[in-house]
């Protein structure tokens, strides 16, 4: 492999500088950030917010950003943040002629299938996802050889080939009720073998799984959940259905990301440990001063492959642009729709 001498133009960080005026006009911004992001740190960032703000307006563009991503992108530039399906639903509904969307591929991917009219930029293509690799177009046509006439849901962490393949697509948020939907005895559900056998403890719907896994949630164990509870008194624990049944056994609370976020908005608890990527807890922080976070870092480096200098240069350059064949758009647009008219019937509970 050759390494290139210098960086790529598009690698670059665009050129900013830290003035008394940005200082004043990122004032209120950085008040809400205060207590995740250093005071040292804030003269990096805050630049870049301004200058996203300016050519935000400019380009008429909204920033969806993902729950996971760094608290100075999801309150500093952000217009909407969310899990999976908040995005995609944010996404359909917006006016704003280009969506920046700071999350990874698929979920670029998907804002695109919905709005194929706007222009979506992804601020890094190399954003991917373990979950949305393990599995082609090709592989759902065998199965469905394998099993005919067996409704297919898919995730929507896939490419926009294997989603035009699927039936219907689901988020974690609601992917119980997506499966119970179909009114079906028996349903393929792609890729993720952990979602899925979360999903198969609440249905009585007979769920054929693949062995696709979030490179992130799997390497979770239940030993680091019961020693956190060793350490820290009375920590409730939520975690993401995309951890294995072992670790799920172990929480108090399973849910999407934002099924956990509304669980600490709503039962306030004094110490918790969410058991997902770990920028989630210092956003979450941000809005609930006075609950406890055990921050266990594991971290998705795709979605740690965008940031701000990242997000400026989309806006400047309007590159990446995110492509979706409009032929497969429109089978993929069918399978995401029909997910959108289930809506979110959240399917988090206790686990005890
Ligand atoms: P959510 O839909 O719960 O936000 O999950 C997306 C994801 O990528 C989790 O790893
Ligand atoms: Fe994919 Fe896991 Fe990263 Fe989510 S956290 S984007 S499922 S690799």
């Amino acid at each position: 492999m050759t390494i290139p001498a210098t960086t790529p133009r598009s690698e670059q960080a665009p050129e900013v500088a830290y003035t008394p005026e940005i200082a004043r006009r990122t004032a209120a911004v950085y008040d809400r950030v205060r207590g995740v992001i250093p005071a040292v740190e804030w003269p990096v960032h805050a630049p870049y917010v301004a200058a996203i703000e300016e050519l935000k307006r400019e380009r008429n563009a909204v920033i969806l950003a993902h729950n996971y991503q760094t608290p100075e992108i999801f309150h500093g530039v952000a217009d909407f943040v969310g899990d999976s399906l908040g995005l995609a639903q944010q996404g359909a509904a917006t006016d704003a002629e280009v969506i920046v969307l700071a999350g990874v591929h698929f979920m670029a991917e998907t804002a695109k299938i919905l709005s194929p009219e706007k222009t979506v930029l992804i601020p890094d293509p190399r954003a991917g996802c373990s979950l949305a690799a393990s599995i082609t177009g090709a592989d759902v046509r065998l199965l469905r050889e394998r099993h005919p006439g067996v409704p297919v849901v898919t995730y929507v962490n896939t490419s926009a080939e294997v989603k035009a393949e699927s039936d219907v697509c689901c988020t974690s948020a609601n992917a119980v009720a997506v499966v119970e939907s179909l009114g079906a005895e028996r349903v393929i559900f792609l890729p993720d073998e952990f979602l899925g056998r979360y999903v198969a403890r609440h249905t009585d719907v007979e769920l054929i799984l693949w062995q696709g896994h979030c490179e992130v949630h799997e390497r979770f164990t239940a030993a680091e959940i019961r020693a956190y509870r060793e350490r820290f008194d009375e920590v409730e624990v939520l975690a993401h259905p995309e951890c294995p049944p072992e670790v799920l056994a172990e929480a108090d609370f399973v849910g999407s990301t934002s099924g956990m976020i509304r669980h600490v908005g709503e039962t306030k608890p004094r110490r918790v440990v969410m058991i997902t990527e770990c920028s989630m807890s210092d956003n979450v922080a941000v809005e609930h001063p006075d609950v406890e976070f055990v921050r266990p870092c594991n971290l998705c480096p795709h979605m740690k492959r965008i940031t701000l200098p990242k997000i400026l240069r989309a806006l400047e350059t309007m590159e990446t642009r995110v492509e979706v064949d409009p032929a497969v758009g429109e089978r993929a647009r069918r399978a995401v729709e029909r997910m959108l008219a289930v809506g979110r019937r959240e399917s988090a509970g206790r686990v005890h």
